[in-house]
């Protein structure tokens, strides 16, 4: 029996550490009332989804009478203001006041969502004199207008709130979205190199069934043009035309739903060919910094974003998603030569995108722990989750362990 409580009290402190080693954006500003709405909408744009998948991470909240200045965005504006003031990089008011030569611009959620043209996904943070600092758009320029009011909480390294005085924005990210319907998802398809996806939903009519739904959040999953192997053609091929249609609008979510939201998602959703809960349901889940998709009868992993602009997003996945519905998991994982991703939905990853963009600042090698806003991007997201998957690993070996204590005695 003493051996039972110790292994109780050993999992109980271990799932706290587990628990402890992932934030909740709305937790921590749900104690503070003055920015509830800033947190409302942060969750309405999902971008709360977006900061809690991240590990390194610096939010810019803007109070209640703050916020009221932004009442006349649309959806998808709010969402990409809103995004220039989440920077993925670290910054309490220690590190906000000894940046090296007192200026620097760090990367937004903003730059990747893929949609941020030229330096606009970036901001200029800048010791200003007495002390005060100031944020503004990149452009080179701008007003540093808004400036730093107050720390608020931080957690670690991890993610520091602090509050600042005034909305950044730009015209680019105020723009008001272009509708919905305009978007042309034929377009954004070839772009991205899935032309034959592209051709099979416009030919069976899914692509009006997908545009009729947009107005109401739709999320696109499709295959590169590497992932239709011959094999996978001929198992097409051989479905009636409605199983058909069937397959393609297992591609489709019937909501908005970008890579945080995916990334924080764990089991079935419903697909745009779930007549019912419980059909043509795919199970979401993460590691690391991939979202694998599983059909239940074989997984494809997202391989990069097309398009994030509430409430549309569009992912390219490596493989055909295939409904258990539908087909039968191959007897043998045949061995067919690892399909070649075609370069274009890596290369355009909007996660890859502030390496090549031209604004990031000359080397501004600030402090050890920061390198300029491309590294602490990419450098850093895939570090927790492995440390969490071994954390969960070791919590489900001891309860493996607990288990079988309880059986022994
Ligand atoms: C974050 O906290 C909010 C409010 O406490 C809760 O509703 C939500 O489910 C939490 N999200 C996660 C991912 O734990
Ligand atoms: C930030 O903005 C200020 C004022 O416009 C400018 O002097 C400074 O060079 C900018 N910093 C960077 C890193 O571009
Ligand atoms: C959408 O783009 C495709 C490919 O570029 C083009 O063929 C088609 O005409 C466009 N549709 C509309 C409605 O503009
Ligand atoms: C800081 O300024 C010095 C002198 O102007 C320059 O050589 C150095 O590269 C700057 N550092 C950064 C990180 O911008
Ligand atoms: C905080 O960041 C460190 C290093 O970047 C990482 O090892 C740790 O898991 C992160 N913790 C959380 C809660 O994400």
């Amino acid at each position: 029996m003493k051996f039972l409580g110790l292994g109780f009290a050993f999992l109980l402190l271990l799932s706290f550490l587990c628990s402890a080693n992932a934030f909740n954006i709305t937790k921590i500003l749900a104690k503070y009332p003055e920015y509830s709405k800033f947190n409302h909408d942060l969750s309405q744009t999902k971008l709360a989804d977006e900061i809690n998948s991240r590990q390194t991470i610096t939010v810019l909240a803007l109070s209640n009478s703050e916020m009221a200045l932004l009442s006349g965005l649309d959806l998808a504006s709010l969402k990409r203001v809103l995004s220039l003031h989440v920077v993925l990089d670290f910054f309490d008011a220690k590190k906000l006041h000894e940046i090296t030569n007192g200026t620097t611009l760090s990367t937004t959620l903003y730059q990747t969502t893929g949609n941020a043209p030229g330096n606009t996904g970036f901001i200029n943070i800048t010791d200003l004199k007495a002390g005060k600092v100031g944020f503004g758009p990149a452009a080179h320029g701008a007003k540093l207008d808004a400036t730093y009011v107050k720390s608020v909480k931080q957690e670690g390294y991890n993610i520091s709130v602090i509050e600042v005085s005034k909305p950044i924005t730009t015209n680019v990210a105020e723009a008001p979205a272009p509708a919905p319907a305009d978007v042309n998802i034929t377009a954004v398809l070839i772009k991205g190199g899935c032309r034959i996806f592209a051709t099979m939903i416009s030919t069976t009519g899914v692509l009006k069934t997908f545009e009729d739904a947009v107005q109401g959040g739709l999320t696109v999953f499709c295959p590169t043009d590497a992932a239709f192997t011959g094999a996978t053609n001929k198992l097409l091929k051989k479905l009636t035309s409605d199983d058909q249609v069937s397959v393609l609008e297992f591609h489709g979510l019937p909501i908005y739903s970008p890579l945080g939201t995916l990334k924080t998602t764990n089991g079935p959703i419903r697909t745009m060919a779930s007549p019912a809960a419980r059909k043509y349901v795919l199970t979401v889940s993460s590691s690391g910094d991939t979202v694998i998709l599983n059909t239940g009868v074989s997984k494809a992993t997202i391989s990069g974003t097309l398009l994030d602009d509430q409430p549309l997003a569009i992912f390219t996945v490596n493989k055909l998603l295939e409904p258990k519905e539908l087909f039968v998991a191959a007897p043998t994982p045949a061995p067919t030569p690892a399909p070649v991703e075609a370069p274009t939905p890596e290369a355009e990853s909007p996660e890859a995108t502030p390496n090549s963009s031209p604004p990031a600042p000359a080397g501004p090698a600030e402090s050890p722990t920061t390198e300029g806003p491309a590294s602490s991007e990419t450098s850093s997201p895939s570090f927790a989750p492995a440390s969490a998957g071994i954390c969960r690993g070791l919590l489900a070996f001891l309860v493996a362990c607990v288990g079988v204590l309880v059986f022994m005695l």
